[in-house]
């Protein structure tokens, strides 16, 4: 395992540059009785691409939830930037530069996939309002530079072409994808990414990594990737860590995880492939607010 700052290169995968950005220290979140996350560390260096994985059920999309003010943490501490933001509404720590995805996925309805981006543009700071009121010049301009930067998020993820249609009607992959690019709109420092791979064949995935490869270098990223594919985990992602009963059970690189026991164990119990097919921890479906 490796406890620098500076993390190894590893074939093909990007290299972060080792400052901390965000640190989480024994960061905890209970549901009646129900430890979700417990004793989470977590010092994500800039410009990493760190994933975590575990099986169904084992507190990732709460980790998410707690770092970016859904879900309050009911122990531990949170900084971003030397900044406490454990407890901070969403929109705070949105500004903040922390931006998300969510495994079910929450595009606004009835919105075209342009405003979809547009309105989440606006939670960094679009037109004021006493500017609105006084200075309609500066305010159509700064619309238009909104539009702008909104299709240009909207390029770099492939759907500028589609800007007009209902967000709702793109195809569930396409969908995914727009919720990365109103994330982007947030002029986000970290992306947290939750199962951005869901619903996609084997080609999509393949593609949809080399995406988020291109948008980490493009748009100068730290990212956290939880994901289930483990093609796409292993050939982005410099250091793993293991959720599983809401504990980290290992971290390291993705050789170190591929070899560790504790990790082949949760994941596959007596089972040997390698591909970390996922089952659910008690062997039931998840509720619709339990995967939120
Ligand atoms: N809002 C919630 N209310 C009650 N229990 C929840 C809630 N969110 C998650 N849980 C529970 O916390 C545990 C971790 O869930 P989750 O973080 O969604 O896991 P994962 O994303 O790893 O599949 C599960 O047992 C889940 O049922
Ligand atoms: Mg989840």
């Amino acid at each position: 395992m490796s406890s620098g700052l500076i993390a190894e290169t590893t074939e093909g995968r990007p290299a972060s540059t080792g400052e901390p950005i965000l640190r989480a220290a024994g960061v905890g979140r209970a549901f009646r009785g129900l430890q979700a996350l417990a004793d989470y560390d977590l010092d994500l260096r800039q410009g990493e691409i760190l994933g975590v994985i575990g099986p169904n059920g084992a507190g990732k999309s709460t980790l998410f939830n707690v770092i970016t003010g859904f879900l309050r943490p009911t122990s531990g501490r949170i900084v971003f930037h030397g900044r406490e933001i454990a407890g901070l509404p969403p929109d705070k720590i949105t500004a903040l530069g922390i931006a998300r995805t969510f495994q079910n996925i929450r595009l606004f309805a009835g919105m075209s996939v342009l405003d979809n981006v547009r309105t989440a543009q606006g939670m960094r700071g679009g037109a004021g309002f006493w500017e609105t009121i006084f200075s309609a010049p500066s305010f159509l301009r700064k619309e238009r530079a909104i539009e702008e930067r909104a299709l240009e998020h909207l390029a770099a993820l492939g759907l500028a072409d589609l800007h007009g249609v209902p967000a709702t009607s793109l195809p569930y992959g396409l969908q995914r994808k727009l919720e990365i690019a109103r994330a982007l709109a947030t002029e986000p420092s970290v992306l947290l990414l939750d199962e951005p791979a869901a619903g996609m064949n084997a080609q999509e995935t393949a593609d949809l990594t080399q995406l988020i490869r291109d948008l980490h270098a493009r748009f100068g990223l730290t990212v956290v990737v939880v994901e289930h594919d483990m093609s796409l985990i292993m050939r982005l992602c410099e250091r793993i860590q293991v959720l599983n009963y809401g504990r980290v059970i290992a971290s390291g690189t993705p050789a170190e995880i591929r070899a560790d026991p504790k990790v082949i164990e949760a994941y596959l119990g007596a089972d040997e492939t390698p591909d970390m097919a996922l089952p659910t921890v008690d062997g039931r479906q998840q509720t619709h607010e339990e995967s939120m």
